[in-house]
């Protein structure tokens, strides 16, 4: 079985397919989705050449597709209200960096990508290119804002549409990696956010039941099987519904922060300092860089140690890999928020074995590794302190390892 055959959820699709039918009066050439993930741990050591271990969610975007002969492309999608938003079609040959921008930025993104890299002509598909156009609807219940990756998620469903609108049906490994590297620079040089590898990687190459081991230098990817379920765990995500936005300067600074370092060390990247030569990198390096190179460092090897630990199936080993995770963002990365840090301490407090906040940061989402006897009382306490605090109160669920993108139908 290829990636592609795995089971895809219905819903998003199912929504896609029929928002399609209602907007254009005709059948779509087909439907494509992509999930988006939670990195279990490995934050911001994608763009520092390190390490990340995401596995992908079950929830999904899905585009239906199908191609159009006028040079346009048309994007819609249904909102969380149900509701179909149509963008005005925007012409192929118009498609800047920047332009169209808002939410149709990231599809079209992809499309600018995609003509660059000479996709499609082949005679299967009567020589359609996306010079000629196509129509996209969009639906999904992937929680945008919530450092959970949407972005990623609608740009690979985008790059699986378009390159099923020019004949390409079976996207093996390789292939994979690659349609993930056009979606990251979609991201980075049309919506222009300067994101790193991890979030598109994992939408293209997560497998059912396993976390991604990524090194984000050579691309290697191992599938490490995550059967938490079996070991009577969860991973319980808590969305503080606090949204987070890469696009502001703070996540540019930490990254621009992070490659002075790696410059003024002479080296090409954070990667390339381990535990054992820390100290003697920091001791060369200004004060405000020591606590950026300190937490990159040490998170790279939280993420070797931890998948040294699922390889041996020790997932509860994890827990206090997590805990030092999270310390580390908060304290020296100073990427955490007043939300995430009490989602994090309460649930500790109240049980779970690790805990740590996901993705970007300044909000968004944080993960619990429960006891799944314990995750009720975990869910509680979380909600309770919330509210005590004033707080918005936050969205929970449990997530599964999941597919990464496919064709649908
Ligand atoms: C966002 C970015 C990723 C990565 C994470 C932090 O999700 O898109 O490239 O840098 O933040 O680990």
């Amino acid at each position: 079985m290829t990636a592609s055959d795995q089971a895809t959820a219905a819903g998003p699709a199912d929504t896609a397919d029929d928002a399609f039918r209602s907007v254009h009066d005709r059948a779509p050439a087909g439907v494509w989705s992509a999930p988006g993930r939670v990195n279990l741990i490995g934050e911001h050591t994608d763009y520092n050449d390190g390490f990340v271990l995401p596995f992908a969610l079950p929830h999904r975007l899905a585009a239906a597709a199908a191609p159009r002969e006028d040079g346009k492309l048309t994007f819609a999608t249904v909102g969380s209200d149900g509701r179909v938003h149509t963008e005005a079609p925007v012409a192929v040959s118009d498609l800047r960096p920047g332009t169209p921008d808002g939410w149709s930025g990231y599809p079209a993104g992809v499309a600018w990508v995609l003509r660059e890299a000479g996709i499609g002509g082949g005679a299967e598909t009567d020589g359609w290119t996306v010079d000629r156009g196509a129509d996209l609807v969009i639906a999904g219940d992937v929680p945008t804002g919530a450092g959970l990756s949407s972005s990623a998620a609608i740009e690979c469903a985008t790059a699986m549409a378009l390159l099923g609108l020019a004949g390409e049906h079976d996207q093996q490994a390789a292939r994979r990696a690659e349609i993930a590297r056009w979606a990251q620079r979609a991201e980075n040089e049309f919506v222009g956010v300067p994101t790193g590898s991890l979030d598109q990687t994992a939408s293209m190459c997560c497998v059912d039941g396993h976390v991604l081991f990524l090194d984000c230098r050579s691309g290697d990817t191992e599938q490490v099987p995550f059967n938490a379920t079996g070991a009577g765990l969860s991973v319980l995500v808590i969305d503080t519904q606090v949204k987070h936005s890469l696009g502001g300067s703070e996540y540019g600074d930490r990254r621009a922060g992070t490659e002075k370092a790696a410059r003024l060390l002479g080296l090409p990247a954070l990667r390339d300092v381990t535990p054992d030569t820390l100290d003697d990198a920091l001791d060369r390096l200004p004060a405000d860089l020591v606590p950026l190179v300190r937490h990159i460092v040490t998170e790279n090897a939280r993420v070797l140690e931890a998948s040294r630990y699922l390889r041996d199936g020790r997932i509860a080993d994890i827990g206090p890999v997590l805990d030092a995770s999270h310390v580390s963002m908060r304290d020296d990365y100073r990427i955490s928020c007043p939300e995430l840090d009490l989602a994090v301490d309460t649930a500790r407090t109240a049980g779970a074995l690790g805990s740590r906040m996901t993705g970007g940061g300044f909000g968004g989402s944080a993960i619990a590794l429960v006891r799944e006897n314990d995750r009720h009382a975990v869910e509680a306490a979380v909600t309770t302190a919330f509210d005590t605090a004033g707080y918005r109160r936050p969205r929970m669920f449990v997530a599964v390892p999941s597919a990464g993108a496919g064709r649908d139908r």
